[in-house]
């Protein structure tokens, strides 16, 4: 396994070439530096050969905010950084993952390691096939439908969120999905309970969006289908990874990977083979499970990049200690701020019902709407960005995926807390 430890040890690494060694190398050609580097990377990299230890990489924290986007978001600085000295010179390879055929054992490489350092961390059964697809996870919706369904047959699709209920909306077109509950009423602040849900028992599939990032309401089981042959679906995009999960309990998992494991440009899906080979006849070649699960996900040229950055933080999840470790954690930042909003004396309010809040995304309101926008703008001046809630419900939200840092949590808890003070 490769550390992806502290920008020092990158710089030990024999893999790693510097800029300044490159400059030194008989076989490399200064002519062809200037021509394709821009001059602010220009100035950088004189700044970096003058200094006695050369500071090629920034420090962790140095020049970062604290980003609580909901995605794309924060990812590890580690990962950041090692992908910064693995950026012009992939491993000695003389080229960037950029300019790399897909078809290359380079590359070939990259993608089977993420593959398998995948497979480690969710612990994934063998009769699962797992694929590396584009069209994010909204592509998914049209997807699951035209993989699994002719276009009579049923489904069922539990709505608990906006992603929930786009998923439900693009099924329409199809198949027959029928929306056996929503939380749209009570603005989506609930999971229903499982024994009163009206399974249709010959639905092919019953979907979930496990985590629904802009209401922050997060599944914490998951329903059992009632029919024999009804399988489980769920939309994990804000939450993978960010637990560990029975993989064993869906038919398919699907994940946009820009909230918890990578940047934007690749989803992933990780599918029981037996349900692979049945697509509609309509079913355009990239939607395909069974195109991509033949090739490898290496059908057409894949968003080879983000596969790669991916690759690299499931890396750095499993040097962690995996995902219990991570679970751990995850639990422990979400708590100190949902007990700041809740010991607020209502200040702060989280409409979220207790037992369903999201570990992942956290929304609240101020009870003084007005102050909503000051509080947002502080925060930022204060190096907390991304804080204003989604267009849709307004209010604030912070994103704190497996790469906020506890101490980033406890800064915005910190600012919290002083804005009321200021406020009362
Ligand atoms: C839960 C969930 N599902 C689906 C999507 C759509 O993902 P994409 O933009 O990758 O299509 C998002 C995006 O934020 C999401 O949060």
């Amino acid at each position: 396994m490769a550390a992806a430890s502290s920008p020092n040890s990158l710089l030990q690494n024999p893999n790693f070439q510097s800029k300044s060694s490159f400059l030194k190398n008989p076989n490399s050609n200064p002519e062809s530096l200037p021509t394709p580097i821009s001059k602010k990377s220009l100035s950088i990299s004189c700044t970096a050969v003058s200094s006695p230890s050369p500071p090629l990489v920034a420090k962790p924290h140095q020049d970062r905010i604290l980003n609580f986007a909901a995605g794309p978001a924060t990812l590890p600085e580690t990962v950041i950084l090692k992908a910064q000295s693995e950026l012009f010179n992939w491993r000695g390879s003389g080229m960037s993952i950029m300019e790399m055929s897909h078809r290359g054992k380079e590359f070939l490489s990259v993608i089977q390691k993420a593959e398998s350092d995948l497979r480690e961390l969710l612990k994934i059964p063998e009769d699962y096939e797992v694929l590396f697809l584009q069209g994010g996870a909204t592509t998914q919706f049209a997807s699951v439908p035209l993989n699994l369904c002719n276009p009579g047959d049923p489904v069922d699709y539990v709505v608990t969120g906006s992603w929930g209920d786009k998923a439900f909306k693009e099924a329409l077109k199809y198949c027959k999905p029928n929306l056996i509950w929503t939380g749209k009423s009570e603005k989506y602040t609930k999971i229903p309970s499982f024994d009163a849900l009206e399974q249709n028992p010959d639905a092919k599939y019953l979907h979930i969006c496990a985590n629904e990032t802009i209401h922050g309401v997060e599944f914490k089981n998951y329903p059992v289908p009632k029919g024999k042959d009804t399988i489980l679906i769920a939309d994990m995009s804000s939450n993978f990874c960010s637990k560990p999960v029975d993989v064993s309990k869906f038919g398919i998992i699907y994940a946009g990977a820009q909230k918890n494991v990578g940047p934007s440009g690749v989803t992933i899906v990780i599918i029981k083979k037996d349900l692979i080979g049945r697509a509609q006849a309509i079913t355009p070649v990239m939607l395909d499970y069974k195109i991509h699960a033949e090739n490898k996900s290496l059908y057409n040229t894949p968003p080879c990049f983000a596969i790669y950055m991916c690759g690299l933080v499931f890396e750095h999840l499993l040097e962690q200690g995996g995902l219990e470790k991570i679970e751990k954690k995850n639990i422990k930042k979400a708590g100190i701020l949902y007990d700041a909003i809740d010991g607020s004396g209502g200040f702060y309010r989280c409409p979220v019902e207790k037992s369903v809040r999201s570990l992942m995304n956290v929304p609240f309101t101020l009870e003084r709407s007005d102050l909503e926008a000051e509080f947002i703008k502080e925060a930022a001046k204060e190096g907390m960005v991304q804080l204003k809630g989604h267009r849709s419900v307004g209010g604030v939200r912070a994103s704190i995926y497996n790469a906020m840092p506890l101490d980033g949590v406890e800064k915005l808890v910190s600012f919290m807390k002083s804005f009321q003070a200021k406020h009362v």
